[in-house]
């Protein structure tokens, strides 16, 4: 038996009893010739003490120990003397008086130090088993696992069937690029990892599972960010003769088990609902982070008749004027509004109109075109105080809603608005339009994915081809900016899904070719169904208050997608390419 207790366990009341503990030196003091180490479980620490007159081989070999190493010891628990007692510790009224020792494992130096934030991610990633030892890393290995059980247990629960799908799949049009894996055995020919599960678990209701989970890796070979990695986890459900409410119900109640689980947070069901427009409309984003105000106000109607022409010229052409308070701003440096100015331009923007409310007056190079009545318009209905700055968008609704929603996150950010905040707040996001016209590509894509099913009242639209305005049927769920997750009612008729394809560009026999196992499946009985999909790794991030999901992943990827630690992507043997027909088109870039 390599230990008695936990080194969380040991209390003054074990005083006299005998101890075995086994850990990592978490420090080492020598104090005149008696080393005192602080002994590191996963649980906890636990000071230990060697003197020279318990036992000489073991004080002498104690001199020696590490940071780091790996230890047995064996002692007696006694009571701290008074004003040695370490109470950060629950462990801080004992220590062990040790009559044994045994170096386990010896530890070279550290590439870094354990107790300290390390800014240098690269050097965490190289050795993120080290990095996982630390209590912040370590304690999110573990609130993940709780998370994750809470949903499963929550799903079981409410009867559903945990159900692997293949991970050597076929492309499924969830939007990002594939991850391809050739064949051996099919010369030329390619899996693709899966973005989402969907094929499969809506094959899975044809089959009559009718309650379908899945906590699913998925992969997807997009731009990388702080809530984006090629593979990741989603909590991906299914069911057959459902709805949304009933889905939302199901949802609410597992994120109530997982905050619980995690962060023994209280998050109460009957989360808010808002339709895309209105999000659109009052926050620019379709995931608002409501936790502030600063929404958008329309002033179209105020500046038609402008004597402001980039105002009124973009209301003519059908354009809209928006603004929002970035309450108490004033005091925004020139840099940093250079910053909004260059992120309004990111977002489409032809340039960044704004005003301040300082000493009593309008500091802004656009006032002097205002009318008395444009001045007052602006200062009731953005509620303009002294020290307020109004950031303006004018352009197309989309790229109004764009310019602004950015720049309201960002004005919370460089203000710290949300410092200190501790709000959870969820909110569905529905209604959603079905199809999107990419202006670029002259053509219609799916805002969620094809086997979305459109809104009831808007099914013959879809199959007369009048694709604009149609709603689908789909479903976000939002926390504080953060879209944990999305799914929507899903198209059960192969007629219907056939108009979708069509729809989306995609011709007759293309359909046969990449979906003909799935309208063949739908004309065999296909139950109504639908589901959603919960982003298990932002969800785990939130609980844990960390802002990038690499924080919760056990061995993440940086964000140039390379796992520092194995090297990974590596190159492989001619052979091994040989094997699986792949040959390189790659060429390094001379200097
Ligand atoms: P969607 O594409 O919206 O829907 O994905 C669902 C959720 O998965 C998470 N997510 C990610 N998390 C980390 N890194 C990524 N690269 C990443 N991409 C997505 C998000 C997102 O909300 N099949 C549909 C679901 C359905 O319709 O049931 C789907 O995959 O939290
Ligand atoms: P100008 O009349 O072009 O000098 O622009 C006056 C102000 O309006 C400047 O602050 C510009 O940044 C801003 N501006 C110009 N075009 C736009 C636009 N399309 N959207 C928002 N602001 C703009």
């Amino acid at each position: 038996m390599y230990r008695t207790h936990h080194n969380n366990e040991l209390r003054d009341s074990d005083a006299g009893s005998e101890a075995t503990l086994v850990g990592w030196v978490h420090s080492a003091r020598d104090h005149g010739g008696v080393i005192f180490i602080d002994l590191r479980d996963r649980e906890g620490l636990t000071q230990c003490v060697f003197r020279p007159e318990e036992n000489a081989d073991a004080a002498k070999l104690s001199h020696d120990l590490r940071q780091e190493d790996v230890v047995q010891v064996i002692g007696k628990v006694s009571k701290r003397l008074d004003g040695t007692l370490n109470d950060a510790l629950p462990t801080g009224g004992i220590e062990i008086v040790a009559t044994e020792l045994k170096i386990l494992s010896k530890a070279a130096v550290l590439p870094f130090q354990l107790d300290k934030e390390l800014s240098n991610e690269d050097l965490r990633m190289k050795h993120r088993y080290l990095d996982l030892r630390r209590p912040r890393m370590a304690q999110n290995v573990r609130t993940r696992h709780k998370v994750s059980n809470a949903i499963r247990v929550g799903l079981d629960a409410a009867g559903f069937t945990e159900v692997e799908t293949p991970i050597l799949s076929k492309s499924t049009p969830e939007g990002a690029r594939d991850f391809l894996v050739p064949s051996r055995l099919a010369p030329g020919r390619f899996y693709a990892l899966p973005q989402a599960p969907q094929q499969y678990k809506q094959l899975l209701m044809v089959a009559g599972v009718e309650k379908y989970f899945q906590i699913a890796r998925c992969f997807r070979d997009e731009d990388l960010r702080a809530d984006r990695q090629p593979e990741f986890t989603q909590v991906d459900i299914e069911q057959s003769f459902t709805d949304p409410e009933q889905l939302y119900s199901l949802v609410e109640g597992l994120l109530v088990s997982a905050f619980k689980a995690g962060a023994d947070a209280d998050v109460k069901t009957g989360f808010p609902r808002m339709t895309y427009q209105e999000a659109m409309d009052r926050y620019g984003s379709d995931k608002p982070d409501t936790r502030f105000g600063s929404e958008i106000v329309d002033f179209s109607d105020t500046f038609a008749s402008s004597g402001f022409k980039v105002f009124k010229g973009t209301i003519e052409k059908g354009g809209t004027v928006r603004a929002i308070n970035a309450k108490g701003f004033a005091c925004i440096t020139t840099g940093q509004i250079k910053r909004l100015e260059e992120l309004a331009k990111e977002a489409g923007a032809g340039g960044l109109a704004y005003i301040k409310v300082e000493g009593g007056e309008w500091k802004s190079p656009i006032v002097k075109f205002f009318s008395d009545e444009e001045k007052a318009a602006v200062t009731e209905r953005l509620a303009l105080e002294e020290g307020d700055l109004v950031l303006f968008g004018c352009d197309t609704w989309q790229t109004v809603c764009d310019v602004l929603g950015r720049l309201r996150l960002e004005y919370a950010e460089m203000q710290k608005v949300l410092e200190g905040n501790t709000d959870l707040n969820f909110l569905w996001v529905t209604d959603f339009p079905l199809l999107a016209f990419d202006a670029d590509d002259q053509k219609w894509n799916a805002v969620h994915h094809p086997f979305t099913r459109p809104h009831p009242e808007d099914e013959e639209k879809l199959k007369n081809g009048e694709y604009e305005g149609v709603r689908g049927l789909a479903y976000d769920v939002v926390l504080n900016g953060y879209e944990l997750g999305g799914g929507s009612m899903r198209i059960h008729e192969p007629e219907l899904q056939q108009a979708m394809f069509t729809a989306l560009g995609v011709t007759g026999d293309e359909q046969e070719e990449m979906f003909g196992h799935l309208l063949e499946a739908f004309g065999y009985g296909a139950p109504p169904h639908g589901g959603i999909a919960l982003g298990l790794d932002r969800v785990v991030m939130l609980v844990a208050g960390e802002e990038s999901i690499r924080e919760v992943i056990a061995f993440p990827k940086n964000n140039k997608g390379l796992d520092l630690m194995t090297a990974s992507p590596a190159e492989v043997d001619f052979k091994q390419l040989r094997e699986i027909y792949v040959k390189s088109t790659f060429q390094e870039k001379k200097e």
